[in-house]
């Protein structure tokens, strides 16, 4: 692939262009909103001078990268894309008249692909005279820095178009792992515990934010506790992308959003952004010091670990992708220090179960119930 046309020069759609065109493609970037386009366009030239400053990059490749750039307006520059990536606005009606306006302008063996999050690669294809040539491929923010791309064909998607797109991605020294079309792929969906566990672990009075991130980062060595995460990433958008996982999965219990991030989030609590989320970030505040008490700190990590580990046996159960495929995307597309299903094998496969059923038993709540795959795995034995 020589060409690839990047829709959408926000946060996703420059970052997707700065790695194509680190890895010798021609680019071009559009972008319905001039200003945009402008702004994005200066930030990333200075980007790549700031790397020249770290001698992360020479000036020649940066003279080189600038000459393969194009910034425009004018999807009419598609017509000679190999590969169409759209990373504009998460609402289906406005992919929909984009893709069919990319359809009337590119060739037929160029490959589209969306980078959408939330929305099913089928509903996106539904519009296309030719839905064989689009899939996901779905990259994490930063782009430039996070190595995971999940890749992600429809159900109308040709095969050796799925496995072209993953040796390029590969090529340009990501982690491609290959994802069946359900909601969240495999890292917003197997993530969602580490939130919605933690939130209910508060809820019920067992222990403070910073005590429960405090649990994870400890015991876990997680990069950061959930709370922070949370308050990093922006409770409006956690909350949303917990809210519309739960409604795709037809409101299974396990994904339920909770009160207190919705609360956080229609208060105007939104994290770092906004300056409060789950902590104060004005300056001079004093952080609440968490209790550090073992008992309480390893019953906090093993109950949200093993939730964790549960949804990544789900995920495996109904074949969302393979083994090797939901370990690399939870260490590269959220940085967890262990794969879940390779953490589960080393602590052993008979007590996460047994700590899952303690729990389902304690609850009664489905959101509990262990997964029959684990289950099997474990009796099997
Ligand atoms: N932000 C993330 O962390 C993240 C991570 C992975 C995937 N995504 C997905 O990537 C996509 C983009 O997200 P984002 O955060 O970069 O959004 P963004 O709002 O930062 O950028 C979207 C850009 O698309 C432009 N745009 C809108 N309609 C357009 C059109 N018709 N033609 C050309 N440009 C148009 C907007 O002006 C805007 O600059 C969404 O589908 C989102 O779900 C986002």
């Amino acid at each position: 692939m020589k060409v690839v046309g990047v829709i959408g020069a926000g946060t996703m759609g420059i970052g997707i262009a700065q790695v194509a065109v680190q890895n010798n493609k021609q680019v071009v970037v559009i972008e319905s909103n001039e200003e945009v386009l402008n702004k994005s366009q200066l930030n990333l030239f200075k980007t790549f001078e700031k790397l020249v400053e770290k001698e992360k990059l020479t000036s020649e490749e940066v003279n080189l990268y600038k000459n393969a750039l194009t910034f425009t307006t004018d999807y009419n520059v598609l017509k000679d894309a190999d590969l169409v990536i759209e990373a504009i606005v998460e609402n289906l009606e406005v992919k929909h008249s984009v893709f069919k306006k990319i359809e009337e302008i590119v060739n037929d063996s160029c490959i589209l692909a969306s980078n959408t999050s939330s929305l099913s690669i089928a509903s996106i294809s539904s519009v296309l005279k030719n839905p064989s040539r689009f899939l996901g491929i779905h990259f994490f923010n930063p782009a430039p820095l996070m190595a995971l791309v999940e890749v992600i064909p429809g159900v109308q998607t040709n095969y050796n178009i799925t496995d072209l797109v993953k040796q390029e991605i590969l090529s340009w020294n990501k982690k491609a792992v290959l994802v069946k079309d359900t909601p969240g792929f495999i890292v917003n969906r197997v993530a969602r515990p580490y939130y919605g566990e933690a939130l209910r672990i508060y809820e019920e009075g067992i222990a403070d934010f910073a005590t429960i991130d405090w649990a994870m980062t400890h015991f876990g060595g997680f990069r950061m506790g959930p709370f922070t995460l949370m308050d990093y990433i922006g409770n409006d958008i956690n909350y949303t992308v917990t809210e519309t996982v739960f409604e795709a999965f037809y409101y299974d219990p396990r994904f339920k959003p909770s009160f207190t991030q919705k609360r956080h989030k229609e208060a105007g609590l939104l994290g770092r952004k906004t300056g409060k989320g789950y902590y104060d970030y004005s300056e001079g505040v004093i952080q609440v010091k968490p209790i550090e008490d073992d008992k309480i700190g390893i019953y906090i990590f093993n109950r949200i670990l093993c939730m964790l580990i549960n949804e990544a046996f789900d995920a495996l159960f109904m074949k969302v992708a393979s083994r090797e495929d939901i370990d690399t995307a939870m260490k590269f597309g959220v940085n967890y220090p262990k794969g879940l299903l390779e953490w589960a094998d080393e602590i052993g496969l008979e007590k996460v179960l047994l700590q899952l059923t303690d729990l389902f038993e304690e609850y009664g709540e489905d959101r509990y119930r262990p997964n029959p795959l684990l289950k099997r795995m474990v009796y099997k034995n």
